[in-house]
C-alpha cells in the first residue's frame, strides 16, 4: 500500500502534464521508492490514479529495467552490455563483477547489498565500459577498480530493500 504522501505526490505530479498518463513513469519512480519495488499491488494502486488498466502499468514497469517486481538488494549495479561498452571490455567487467559478489547478473548477494543488472545502453557511451551505481554513472571501468567501486557503494544511501540484512561486524 502507498502511503498518503505519495499517492498526494502522484496526484500533484498528474497536474503538471496536459494529459495525466505522461506522469506515468516519474509517479513509478516515487512508488517504487517507498518499498524499493513494484508489488503487483502497488502497480494496480498506481493504475488507479491513472484510471488504467492495471495491465498497462504492468508493461511500463516490465519494459524499463529501472523497475523492479521483485525486491533488489540496497545497490542496483547496472553494468551496460551494449555495444560501445561490449566493444570496450563489458563482458569482462560483468564476469569480474559477478565473481566478486558470487553472483550471476539479474542476482541479488546473500546479504541483500548488491543486485547486478545487465543494461542496454545507460547513454553515456564516451564513459565505456560503463556502469550506473545506483543513480551514479562509473565509467571507464577497469578490472583492478571493482571492490573500490563496491566500497564506495557501500557508502552512499542506497535505495530501501527489504532483503537487505544487517552487516555482521566481528571483533
Ligand atoms: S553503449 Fe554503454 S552507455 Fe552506451
Amino acid at each position: 500500500m502507498l502511503t498518503e504522501d505519495t499517492r498526494q505526490a502522484i496526484l500533484e505530479l498528474q497536474n503538471l502534464y496536459p494529459v495525466k498518463r505522461s506522469a506515468l513513469i516519474p509517479a513509478l519512480h516515487l512508488a517504487q521508492a517507498e518499498a524499493g519495488y513494484l508489488p503487483i499491488d502497488v502497480q494496480a494502486e498506481v493504475a488507479a490514479l491513472f484510471d488504467l488498466d492495471p495491465s498497462e502499468v504492468n508493461a511500463v514497469v516490465t519494459f524499463y529495467d529501472m523497475f523492479f517486481e521483485e525486491p533488489t538488494g540496497k545497490h542496483q549495479i547496472h553494468v551496460c552490455k551494449n555495444v560501445s561498452c561490449m566493444l570496450r571490455g563489458a563482458d569482462g567487467v560483468m564476469l569480474k563483477l559477478c565473481e566478486k559478489l558470487q553472483i550471476s547478473p539479474g542476482q541479488t548477494t546473500e546479504d541483500g547489498q548488491f543486485t547486478v543488472i545487465a543494461s542496454e545502453c545507460l547513454a553515456a557511451c564516451d564513459r565505456a565500459p560503463m556502469m550506473l551505481v545506483d543513480d551514479k554513472v562509473v565509467g571507464p571501468v577497469k578490472d583492478s577498480e571493482i571492490d573500490q567501486i563496491l566500497e564506495e557503494a557501500k557508502k552512499g544511501p542506497g535505495h530501501p530493500s527489504p532483503v537487505e540484512k544487517p552487516e555482521v561486524h566481528h571483533a
